[in-house]
């Protein structure tokens, strides 16, 4: 990244030869690592698009790696945001066709930013149908719960997730479903995702009620599990043999305590199903993407002025909130 060359008020305006960027100098509680900071603009090379970003989620998987999670993968600073959507106002010659394009400036840069110098092979467009909130979102989830069931077979069995309610966790619920599962049972913390879960074709069951959920482990062929913690070792603890738990998640900020379970027990982080992806199979996932957005229906996110980050925060760590998503054009 790219000096910065001050610290800036929450309220100061992006003057046209700099941009603002969300940045961390340390790991830590996001609400107080988290700062404005004004860069300078600076050239790009050939082949990078440069992107004024509209919209960009704050998921559990941005504000993780802020806390310290992967200290040896984070050079400081650095800007928060994976994922987002924006519009291409600067390219080279060579890409002048970009220019006004729509797109996801995905996996360079951090996207909490006004402008996103992005590499134009792994920028991704937007087709015209796919609205800024739900492209904003595109990215994380989408990506992670196709590769989680690409490596399953999951048709004719019976699927249990713990996190129910989240995002990612809508997504594997329908794509189990359209994988021909047996059943599908979602393991939620807050009542009101119950109706969603239903109407998913998801059972719902309520996280406090613990029978319940042992029940639902002790049925389960594949588990995907978003939580850890308590809940998540005990599921895996109740498990039958030759059954999957796959770990995605710490929601609860908890890992799980257990080894010697019958069932096996294997992680997923999609950067590692990303490693070594040609840029043509990068590319080739959206085409993907976009259908499911369509077909799980994701809910309306709650839009902040990009200044309002700190609110957003607030509103990201209430149960049963929908999805916080920052107004980078309102820096
Ligand atoms: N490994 C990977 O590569 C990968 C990729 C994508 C996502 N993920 C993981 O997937 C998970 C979901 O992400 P998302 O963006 O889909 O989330 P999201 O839509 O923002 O939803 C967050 C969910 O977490 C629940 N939650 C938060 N704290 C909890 C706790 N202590 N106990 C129980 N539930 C809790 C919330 O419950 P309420 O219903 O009460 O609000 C909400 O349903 C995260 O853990 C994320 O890191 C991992």
């Amino acid at each position: 990244m790219e000096a910065i060359i001050n610290g800036a008020d929450d309220s100061t305006a992006t003057s046209p030869d700099r941009r603002s960027a969300l940045t961390y100098r340390r790991f830590g509680d996001p609400a107080g690592v988290l700062q404005i900071d004004k860069r300078p603009l600076q050239d790009r090379g050939r082949h990078m698009l440069g992107v004024a970003m509209v919209l960009a989620p704050i998921n559990p998987s941005d504000l993780i790696p802020i806390t310290g999670a992967y200290p040896h993968r984070i050079a400081l600073p650095a800007i928060g945001g994976y994922e987002g959507v924006g519009q291409v106002v600067d390219a080279s010659p060579d890409h002048a066709d970009w220019i006004g394009r729509r797109v996801l400036p995905l996996r360079g840069e951090g996207t909490w930013q006004s402008i996103v110098d992005c590499d134009a092979d792994l920028a991704i467009r937007v087709p015209d149908y796919v609205p800024d909130h739900l492209a904003a979102r595109a990215y994380i989830n989408p990506l992670a719960a196709l590769c989680m069931m690409d490596a399953r077979d999951v048709a004719g069995r019976t699927v249990l997730l713990l996190g129910a309610g989240s995002n990612c966790a809508d997504y594997l619920g329908a794509l189990a479903r359209e994988h021909g599962a047996k059943h599908v049972i979602g393991i939620y913390r807050s009542l009101e995702r119950a109706p969603r879960l239903e109407a998913l074709g998801i059972e719902p069951v309520g996280l406090s009620d613990a029978r319940a959920v042992t029940r639902a482990a002790e049925r389960a062929d594949i588990t995907f599990d978003a939580l850890g913690g308590p809940v998540g070792t005990e599921v895996l603890k109740s498990m039958r043999a030759a059954t999957v738990f796959v770990s995605y998640g710490l929601l609860s900020g908890e890992p799980i305590a257990f080894a010697g379970s019958c069932a096996r027990h294997c992680r997923f982080h999609l950067r590692d199903a990303l490693a070594g992806m040609s840029v043509g199979a990068w590319q080739g996932m959206f085409g993907r993407v976009w259908p499911l957005l369509r077909h799980v229906e994701v809910p309306a996110g709650q839009v902040f002025a990009a200044r309002q980050w700190r609110q957003a925060l607030i509103a990201f760590a209430r149960p049963g909130r929908a999805k916080p998503l920052l107004d980078l054009q309102a820096f």
